[in-house]
């Protein structure tokens, strides 16, 4: 098992690209299913939770090619007969592989896809996509751990949301472009992940209106073809990027971003004290003198994000002053706060409220990554602290970041992978 090994004390300079979103790719990946041909999809982020939907598709019976050195590209071939099962063993490694139930019963009548189960940040229950499914008319059993959904031809309805949810709107979405009439979406997510599935799922030939708003309508198609599509930029990684700029003290320009996906991320940044500049195709952090201490809270897009608390919380870590960071999307997110601690932070929880009092430095020490986002928040961490951090426990970081070492090195960050 890999660690990261980091010597902290380097102010971070340079420029540095962005890769594809894996929250965007997955979704996409998934969406192939709802066309025969071969899909072809640039700016594939090279990713664990990446290879695992392709896995996915591939034992449903999908060929899944990736180019040999230009690895961002991938093609998505559904040719022949397709099996709509994803089994437990897959789903449990990646729970966003329910991604595929939409599209497997709107397109072939019937999906068999294991129940994801609770993760490291939460619950995380899938009645709100069921119940979207069930709207369109869908009969859902489960049993023996599978959620079995079955419809001979999907029917347009309404879907009012009681949670929003991002993959629960995608879910329901796909299934939707191939039931007969008219559905009408409420309370959907607003995030630019669904708003870029509903671009691809446009260029194949469906009838969506207002992704990106809280109403999604869809006219129902009789079929769908392959298409062609490059992935938008990873806006948790550019965030988790400018603040790798903002805890080494540094200046880095990171290209490749969408500046508004990130306006609530850069308006914190800025109340910190740091000076964010657009530049041509991208955003520049240059760190503050002192940083000050902000409050967060996280929300549904367009709000500050759930996938850039832990991150935020590092840099608050260091910063002037007190911090209240509160997480109300998943009940159970603060699992790096230990980890920080160990490092020398000052962090209490109460409930879903974090009270971070920020401290003058940090001190290496061996840390355990706790998930994605918890595992990127120690790396920032370490980038500041005193001496030797070692993150063991990476496969969690490998799932959703590209080689983001070797990214922080070109900065002039000390980091390097080892065996553990
Ligand atoms: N929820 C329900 N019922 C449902 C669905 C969700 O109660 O049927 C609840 C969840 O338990 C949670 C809240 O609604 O409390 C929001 O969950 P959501 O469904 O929006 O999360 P998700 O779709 O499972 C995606 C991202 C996450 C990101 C969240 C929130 C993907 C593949 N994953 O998850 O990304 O944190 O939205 O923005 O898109 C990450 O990248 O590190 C990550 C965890």
């Amino acid at each position: 098992m890999d660690k990261i090994v980091i010597k902290g004390g380097q102010a971070l300079h340079g420029e540095v690209q962005v890769s594809g979103a894996k929250n965007a790719a997955l979704p996409i990946l998934a969406s192939a299913l709802l066309a025969d041909g071969t899909s072809t999809y640039r700016n594939v982020p090279d990713l664990a939770d990446v290879a695992t939907m392709l896995k996915v598709l591939r034992t449903m019976g999908c060929d899944t090619e990736r180019d040999g050195d230009t690895t961002d590209v991938c093609r998505i071939g559904v040719n022949g007969h397709i099996t709509p099962e994803a089994p437990y063993d897959l789903v449990k490694t990646m729970r966003a592989s329910v991604v595929v139930l939409g599209p497997l019963v709107a397109r072939f009548g019937r999906a068999r896809v294991s129940m994801p189960g609770g993760c490291a940040i939460g619950a995380r229950p899938i009645d709100q996509h069921l119940k979207g499914l069930k709207a369109l008319g869908a009969e859902i059993h489960l049993t023996e751990g599978y959620v079995e959904a079955t419809a001979k031809q999907l029917k347009g309805g309404t879907v009012n949301f009681d949670v929003i949810t991002v993959t629960g709107t995608e879910n329901v979405m796909m299934a939707a472009v191939l039931a007969k009439g008219r559905t009408v979406m409420e309370n959907c997510a607003r995030e630019p992940e669904v708003e870029e599935l509903a671009k691809v799922l446009n260029k194949m030939g469906a009838r969506i209106e207002g992704a990106g708003t809280s109403i999604i309508t869809i006219e129902g198609v009789d079929g769908l073809k392959p298409v062609e599509h490059a992935i938008l930029p990873d806006r948790i990684e550019a965030g988790t990027l400018l603040v790798a700029a903002a805890i080494s003290g540094g200046n880095v320009l990171v290209k490749r971003v969408v500046p508004e996906h990130l306006d609530a991320v850069v308006e914190k940044l800025r109340e910190t004290g740091c000076t964010i500049t657009a530049e041509a195709g991208g955003l520049r952090c240059q760190a503050p003198q002192r940083l000050e201490a902000v409050n967060i809270t996280t929300t549904e897009y367009p709000g500050f994000p759930t996938d850039m608390q832990a991150q935020l919380m590092a840099l608050m870590s260091v910063s002037q002053g007190t911090s209240v960071i509160s997480e109300n999307i998943f009940e159970n997110r603060f699992m790096h706060v230990p980890e920080l601690d160990r490092l020398g932070a000052d962090i209490s929880i109460q409930g879903h409220t974090a009270v971070v009092k920020g401290v003058k430095g940090l001190s290496g020490a061996p840390v355990m990554a706790t998930d994605l986002r918890a595992s990127a928040s120690l790396i920032l961490a370490g980038l500041r602290a005193e001496g030797r951090t070692d993150v063991s426990r990476v496969y969690h970081l490998d799932r959703g970041y590209e080689r983001l070492e070797s990214k922080l090195r070109g900065l002039g960050a000390d980091i390097r992978r080892e065996k553990a």
